[in-house]
């Protein structure tokens, strides 16, 4: 593999150990101001110590990140649709290569939409899109969307999707957990890391990561079960803990109950800052 590749990938998943905890705070790309996401600086900057990488586009990376802070930048490249549009499978490649290295982003990714509408033109910007980014070194994370009209999550449907993704050139992909990930994960040759999904019970959120860390998955690129929580802070730590160090799901949740005690993480106001971007 190219040295620059290996290099990047090894700033997302830790080498040592083949994990990676992600944060993703891309939502605003097809549902705009998610709850808890409102204002993009105050929910990333107190997470962002606790994470291996931060996934996002790049409108909120230029003013709602500092540029100071060494995270590597795992940077969303494809869009085009919204939550109240005709189809949101209907993405295309809305950030150049030559921005991404610009912004000095680690990895790409980008959704396919298996089954969907514009399957095929979302599996032709994966193809694309890896040819592009390993003429420069930079690998890519596909992202199996499961859109409002595929609300398919079985073992099936995520292994076809995973499975297509990689034989496409994706260097990691990320999917839903579902039962028998095991066989997800083992018929897919590149790593596969975990989205969150809805909002769940913080103790469900962490049964859910111990258990695709046990079926192999790579780590987590995990959303609303982290910034959703009313303690994003324990939440993003007690996920750290099964994923970096094999914590079981007990153990996870009695350091996230620790950790809410010692003091409140949310942030209360709700101020846009204007930071100059160009
Ligand atoms: C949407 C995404 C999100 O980043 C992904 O769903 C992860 O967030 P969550 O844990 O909230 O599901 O890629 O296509």
């Amino acid at each position: 593999m190219d040295w620059g590749l290996k290099n990047r990938l090894a700033r997302i998943i830790n080498p040592i150990n083949g994990r990676a905890v992600m944060l993703a705070v891309d939502h605003g790309y097809f549902l705009g101001p998610t709850e808890s996401l409102e204002v993009p600086h105050l929910t990333v900057k107190p997470l962002l110590k606790y994470c291996d990488s931060l996934m996002l586009t790049r409108g909120v990376l230029r003013t709602s990140v500092d540029a100071n802070f060494p995270v590597p930048i795992v940077l969303r490249v494809s869009g085009g649709s919204s939550i109240i549009g005709e189809d949101l499978s209907n993405e295309k490649i809305t950030t150049s290569v030559k921005e991404a290295i610009r912004l000095n982003a680690s990895a790409l990714a980008m959704s396919i939409f298996v089954g969907a509408k514009y399957e095929h033109n979302s599996l032709v910007n994966l193809g694309n899109l890896v040819n592009d980014a390993e003429e420069f070194g930079i690998p890519v994370l596909a992202v199996t969307a499961v859109g409002k009209e595929l609300k398919k999550r079985d073992t099936r449907y995520l292994s076809l999707s995973c499975r297509i993704a990689a034989e496409f050139g994706a260097h990691m992909v990320k999917t839903y957990y579902c039962e028998n990930f095991e066989k997800v994960v083992n018929t897919c040759p590149v790593p596969v890391i975990i989205a969150g999904g809805p909002k769940l019970e913080e103790r469900q959120a962490l049964e859910l990561t111990y258990n695709a860390i046990k079926s192999g998955a790579s780590g987590v690129d995990m959303g609303r079960n982290i910034w959703q929580s009313k303690y994003p802070v324990p939440m993003i730590r007690a996920v750290r803990a099964i994923v970096h160090e094999n914590s079981n799901v007990a153990k996870a949740y009695d350091l996230f109950k620790k950790l809410c005690n010692e003091k409140p993480t949310k942030p209360k106001k709700l101020i846009q800052p204007k930071i100059q971007t160009k």
